[in-house]
C-alpha cells in the first residue's frame, strides 16, 4: 500500500463507524479493500485510494466502512448472558414491568442475527410467563448487508451447529434445501434496521435491556465512552447493560456499574447529566 493510504482509509472508516485501525492492521484493511476495488471495477488499492481522494461518496464510504467490520456471531454466544437474560433478568422485569407488561429490549450490534434470534427463542421457553406481555426485539447493526441477512434469518449448517442446541434447532427452524430458516414465531417479535452507534439513539426508545456485546473491542477509549453513554441515556434507572467477555466499563464510563455475581451485566448509575431521570421516567411512561 502507498505511504499515506493507510492513514486515509484509517480515518474514513473511524469517523464514520467508530472502528479504530492501527497499523499491524494494514494487512486486513490490504486484503478486503481490494475486494471493495475490484466490486467498484478498479485495479487495485491505489485507485481506490485515489477515488476517496477526488470524491467521498456515500455508497463508497459504506462500501469501506463494511468491508472493515467483523462479523463473527453465532447462536447463544458464550451461553452464560442468555442463562442470566433467563435467570437473572426476566424475572426482576417481570416484577418491575407488571403494571405496563411492557418489555424492550435491543441488540445493538445485531451482526447476522443469531444474537437477538437466541433473546427470541429463551423468551418463547419462558412464554407462559409471557401470556398478556407484550415483548419488542429491535435488532440493528451498522452493516446494511448483515441486516439484510438477519432479516431473512437463513442460516447454513455450520452457523445453526455453532451454539444451537438440537431441541432448538428443530423446533424454531424449517429445512429448506441445504438451509435452516427461522419460523415466524420467532421472528414477529424482532425489528431489524441499520443503526450506527455513532449517532444519537433518540429515535429509538428507551430500553430496558441493551446487548452491546462484542462490538466495543473495535472502539479507541473515547469512542467507547461516548457510545456507552449515549446507550445510558437510552435506559431508565433500572434498565441492564450486557456486554461482550472481552468488554469492560472500568475505566471507561461512570453511567453504569457492575452487578455482583453477574459478570458482563452492568446497571445504570445516577451519573447522568443533571435531570436524566427524570426525563427517561416520563419517556418510559409515555412508551408504555
Ligand atoms: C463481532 S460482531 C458482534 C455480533 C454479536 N453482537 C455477537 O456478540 O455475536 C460486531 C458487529 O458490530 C457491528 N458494528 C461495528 N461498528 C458498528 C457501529 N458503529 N454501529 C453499529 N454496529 C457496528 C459490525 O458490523 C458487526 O456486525
Amino acid at each position: 500500500m502507498r505511504e499515506g493510504d493507510f492513514d486515509l482509509f484509517a480515518k474514513l472508516v473511524k469517523t464514520k463507524s467508530g472502528i479504530h485501525l492501527t497499523p499491524d492492521k494494514a494487512y486486513l484493511l490490504e486484503s478486503r479493500l481490494m475486494s471493495v476495488a475490484r466490486q467498484q471495477g478498479m485495479k487495485n488499492i491505489d485507485d481506490l485510494a485515489d477515488a476517496v481522494r477526488r470524491q467521498q461518496t456515500p455508497a463508497l464510504i459504506s462500501d469501506i466502512t463494511e468491508a472493515m467490520t467483523t462479523n463473527e456471531s453465532s447462536f447463544f454466544r458464550d451461553q452464560r448472558p442468555f442463562e442470566q437474560f433467563r435467570n437473572f433478568v426476566l424475572p426482576r422485569l417481570l416484577q418491575s414491568r407488571r403494571s405496563s407488561r411492557l418489555i424492550r429490549i435491543w441488540s445493538a450490534a445485531c451482526s447476522s442475527g443469531q444474537e437477538p434470534y437466541s433473546m427470541a427463542m429463551v423468551l418463547h421457553e419462558e412464554q407462559a410467563k409471557l401470556a398478556g406481555w407484550k415483548i419488542e426485539i429491535l435488532a440493528t447493526d451498522i452493516s446494511q448487508e448483515m441486516v439484510d441477512k438477519a432479516r431473512r434469518g437463513e442460516y447454513n449448517q455450520f452457523e445453526v451447529q455453532r451454539g444451537l442446541p438440537i431441541q432448538m434447532l428443530v423446533k424454531h427452524f424449517t429445512q429448506e434445501s441445504d438451509k435452516w430458516i427461522v419460523k415466524d414465531e420467532l421472528r414477529k417479535h424482532i425489528t431489524f434496521k441499520t443503526f450506527n452507534l455513532m449517532e444519537d439513539a433518540g429515535t429509538l426508545g428507551i430500553f430496558d435491556v441493551i446487548f452491546c456485546r462484542n462490538v466495543l473491542i473495535y472502539f479507541d477509549g473515547p469512542t467507547k465512552t461516548q457510545v456507552l453513554e449515549r446507550l445510558s441515556r437510552r435506559m431508565p434507572d433500572d434498565g441492564l447493560l450486557f456486554l461482550g467477555g472481552a468488554e469492560t466499563i472500568i475505566g471507561v464510563t461512570d453511567r453504569f456499574k457492575a452487578i455482583r455475581e453477574q459478570r458482563g451485566v452492568f446497571e445504570v448509575t445516577a451519573n447522568g447529566p443533571p435531570g436524566s431521570n427524570v426525563l427517561l421516567k416520563q419517556h418510559a411512561v409515555a412508551t408504555v
